[in-house]
């Protein structure tokens, strides 16, 4: 998790070092303890009293120096990080890096530090591709180094070339993704689906509904904080797909089907978070449907979608996967009665009913009151809480409901 962990920020000398700023600024507000490493080149780009300031915390820079505590610095430094990131990286840190130099703290530092390390090169186009430098990221690839960008774009030499860095955002989703890669669902997968789906009526019409896909979304975020492989099977999303997710865009409730039918032979654990449509226009019309002369209306068949979660239980009787199944009830009255319908008719573990005419609650909003219901436990109502600790919650009971199979 990234709230409450603690990172060592490494920053070399180079214009993206501003970019750094910001990297430690928004770590540092999703809860993490964040401790600045600077060379003597990142100083010349930027001053310590930048990330003093967005950390709250010394700064440091200096190889034979020691925290304000009296130890070692390079040592303790190492041994209480749970990630180091370095960025930006440039080419020779890269090669320090690579050959195992430590002639300043922070290379000092990584030396002795066996957390995972991230990196984020930084350089000139050539200096990029120079074999010495690919050579140097393939050594540290095989070490383990997880490395981001560089991405293609303006350069500060002014011309237009691969060199950038990752922005922040991209750093901190690949630093919690990263964080979260020891959790308990380690190696196990999770397939979610998200959002509402499309169904066609002609080449520019569409049916739809209101789901942004938050609660999909905050789910997978949630599964990759617990170390799971997710699989993100979505229609159209209001908010970014979360760092490391496996994205399986689709349109229609057919093709989400699909999509769920072709994962299930590997998948651990499916949540169906989408609102799926439970109808579909019953022909898809090929031209665009045009106004009758005389201004009669227009009267649309729809026939059934298939249900999901019902045709993988059918298929799960048969091959025992998922190991774990979790769906949504969007209810506007008797939640509780006909969420536990939805759990029996669909063979559920667990169901997560909310009243979808909350304003507070439901599609489109942040937060989500819900209670949680499964076949051998009382219901648990949750409060109103954020999509993020709702999806927290989930993957918790889902974890236990695994733990129960093992
Ligand atoms: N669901 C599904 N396939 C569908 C419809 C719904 O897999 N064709 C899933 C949803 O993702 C959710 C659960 O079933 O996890 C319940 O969805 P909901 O819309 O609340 O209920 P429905 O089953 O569609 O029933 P109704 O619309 O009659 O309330």
């Amino acid at each position: 998790m990234i709230e409450g962990a603690r990172i060592l920020l490494g920053v070399t000398g180079g214009i993206a070092a501003y970019k750094a700023a910001f990297l430690a600024s928004r770590l540092t507000q999703v809860g993490a303890r964040v401790d600045v490493i600077m060379t003597t080149g990142a100083a010349r780009f930027i001053t310590s009293l930048t990330f003093q300031g967005v950390t709250g915390r010394p700064v440091h820079d200096d190889v034979f120096g020691s925290l304000p505590d009296g130890r070692i610095a390079h040592v303790n430094l190492a041994k209480e990080a749970d990630l180091l990131i370095v960025a930006p990286l440039t080419a020779h840190t890269l090669a320090r890096l690579a050959h195992g130099l430590a002639d300043d703290l922070l290379t000092v530092t990584a030396l002795a530090c066996t957390a995972p390390l991230l990196l984020a090169p930084a350089m000139e186009e050539h200096m990029w591709q120079h074999p010495a430098t690919q050579a140097n990221l393939e050594t540290l690839r095989q070490r383990g180094a997880f490395i981001v960008g560089p991405l293609s774009g303006h350069l500060a030499s002014g011309a237009s070339g691969i060199g950038r860095m990752v922005e922040p955002d991209d750093l901190l989703g690949a630093a919690r993704y990263l964080l979260g890669r020891r959790g308990p669902l380690t190696g196990r997968r999770v397939v979610i689906t998200a959002g509402g789906t499309h169904e066609p009526l002609d080449p520019v019409r569409f049916i739809g509904n209101r789901s942004s896909g938050k609660m999909g979304v905050a789910l997978a975020e949630a599964a990759l904080d617990l170390g799971a492989d997710v699989a993100l099977i979505h229609g159209p999303l209001a908010v970014a797909l979360p760092w490391g997710v496996e994205a399986v865009a689709v349109e229609s409730a057919q093709q989400m089907c699909e999509a769920v039918l072709a994962q299930q032979p590997t998948t651990d654990v499916l949540i169906g978070a989408a609102a799926v449509a439970d109808f579909r226009p019953a022909a898809v019309a090929e031209q665009k449907i045009k106004k009758q002369p005389g201004g009669g209306g227009l009267t649309i068949e729809l026939v059934r979608n298939p249900d999901i979660l019902a045709v993988v239980a059918a298929q799960r009787a048969l091959s025992g996967r998922p190991l774990v199944t979790v769906g949504f009830a969007a209810e506007t009255e008797n939640l509780h009665a006909n969420a536990q319908a939805k759990l029996a008719a669909k063979g559920l573990n667990l169901i997560v009913a909310n009243d979808v005419t909350a304003s507070d609650a439901g599609f489109g909003v942040d937060t989500n009151r819900v209670t949680l219901l499964a076949l051998d436990s009382p219901p648990e109502a949750l409060p109103l809480l954020s999509k993020a600790a709702v999806a927290a919650q989930i993957m918790q009971r889902v974890t236990a409901l695994l733990r129960g199979q093992a």
